[in-house]
């Protein structure tokens, strides 16, 4: 008798696995399509910036309220404009954590829906992840490198050795550099989001006018520390006359922005020294998150990677700051090594990239 004929083989796929990408984790909502192939075929960001002047910062309550009210449309609009049905779609990836839980648990509801109606896969992925691997999306680069995250959530230096693979060097021991941008600018009148505001006052002023201190510099390890700088900021301002001239603003910014340039740089070249000890040859200093748009800080960064011997990247603005592009590459990177998650996952407001890290003497509730 003869046997009967194999099956075929499973065929080559035909294209590159397509993922949705939904992030809710703070003040952005966000869906986008990644291919395989590292193409955006979509990125819908809507910001809440608007919602939240008012009060200065982020209010987690109304965050939730617009997540919910935009998502939907935006999961859509991504489709739309990809091209693309729910049917061409091979997973579903939301943020799961760290960030603001009510937000995190609208985009893993909408995600875990998806995934529930059309028996696709569900990932829940670590925001930080999405960061941590966005180079490997815009610039395909290879593990190991150095990330330093910058955003008004997290300040962290990590070493990122591969998918799920971090070492955290560093984290702040008080507020995120960006929440110092946003606190120091409401001191000098500034609107918020405070980074663009102080970038821009910054222009017009002296950096040498006041001497501000700079946090951690000389000091051991990789953490950060913005509260002392925020503090010496108020003194100083209360010492000026009110209300606050415009040179006066326009030089206390140039100060602020040059004493986190160079507490920042100090930072970094202690963790590429650390880098360097785990890894003799290759790597790159990457920077993510909405601080890494400061030209201060991104000029004093090239500078000290050139002068070690590293490649400077700085994926676009757009990649760097919150988005769902990153969500799905990370997505991506994940259910290729076979990683899926269970539609039981419970949205995290704590995650940290690397568990083992200590953690930084004073931190608060940073991730
Ligand atoms: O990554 P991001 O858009 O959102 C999250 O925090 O997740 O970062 C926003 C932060 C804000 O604190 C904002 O003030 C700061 O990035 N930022 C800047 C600049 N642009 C945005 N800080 C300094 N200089 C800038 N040009
Ligand atoms: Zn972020």
């Amino acid at each position: 008798m003869t046997p009967a004929p194999l099956p075929p083989a499973s065929p080559a796929p035909a294209r590159p696995l397509r993922v949705l990408g939904i992030e809710t984790s703070c003040d952005e909502t966000a869906a986008a399509v990644v291919d395989g192939d590292r193409t955006i075929l979509s990125d819908r960001v809507l910001s809440q910036t608007g919602v939240h002047k008012p009060y200065g910062g982020i209010v987690p309550e109304i965050a939730a309220r617009a997540h919910l009210d935009h998502l939907d449309r935006l999961i859509r609009e991504a489709l739309d404009e990809a091209g693309l049905g729910l049917g061409d779609i091979d997973a579903v990836a939301a943020t799961g954590g760290p960030g603001l839980i009510g937000g995190v648990m609208v985009g893993v509801m909408a995600a875990k829906g998806i995934a529930l109606a059309r028996g696709l896969p569900f990932l829940a992925v670590n925001h930080l992840e999405g960061h941590a691997l966005t180079p490997r999306l815009t610039h395909g680069l290879d593990f190991p490198y150095l990330l330093l995250l910058v955003s008004g959530g997290h300040t962290q230096l990590l070493v990122v050795e591969g998918v799920g693979r971090y070492v955290r060097l560093g984290t702040t021991i008080d507020d995120a550099a960006g929440e110092a941008f946003d606190k120091t600018a409401k001191l000098l009148g500034l609107p918020y989001p405070g980074g663009p505001a102080i970038e821009r006052a910054a222009g017009t002023g002296d950096p040498g006018r006041f001497a501000l201190p700079r946090p951690m510099v000389g000091r051991p390890g990789c953490d950060f520390s913005f509260s002392g700088l925020k503090t010496a900021v108020r003194h100083a301002v209360a010492a000026l006359p009110a209300p606050l001239a415009g040179q006066d603003v326009a030089d206390m910014a140039a100060s602020f922005q040059a004493a986190v340039a160079a507490a920042v740089t100090d930072r970094c070249r202690r963790a590429i020294a650390l880098f360097r000890e785990r890894h003799a040859e290759g790597g790159a200093l990457v920077v993510a998150g909405g601080v890494a748009a400061n030209t201060a800080l991104r000029t004093a960064l090239e500078r000290l990677a050139a002068a070690a011997g590293m490649p400077f990247i700085a994926p676009p603005h757009r990649l760097c700051t919150d988005n769902g592009a990153m969500i799905a590459w990370a997505g991506i990177e994940r259910f290729r090594l076979g990683q899926r998650d269970d539609l039981a996952f419970a949205p995290r407001p704590r995650w940290p990239l690397d568990p083992t890290a200590p953690k930084a003497i004073g931190a608060g509730v940073k991730a």
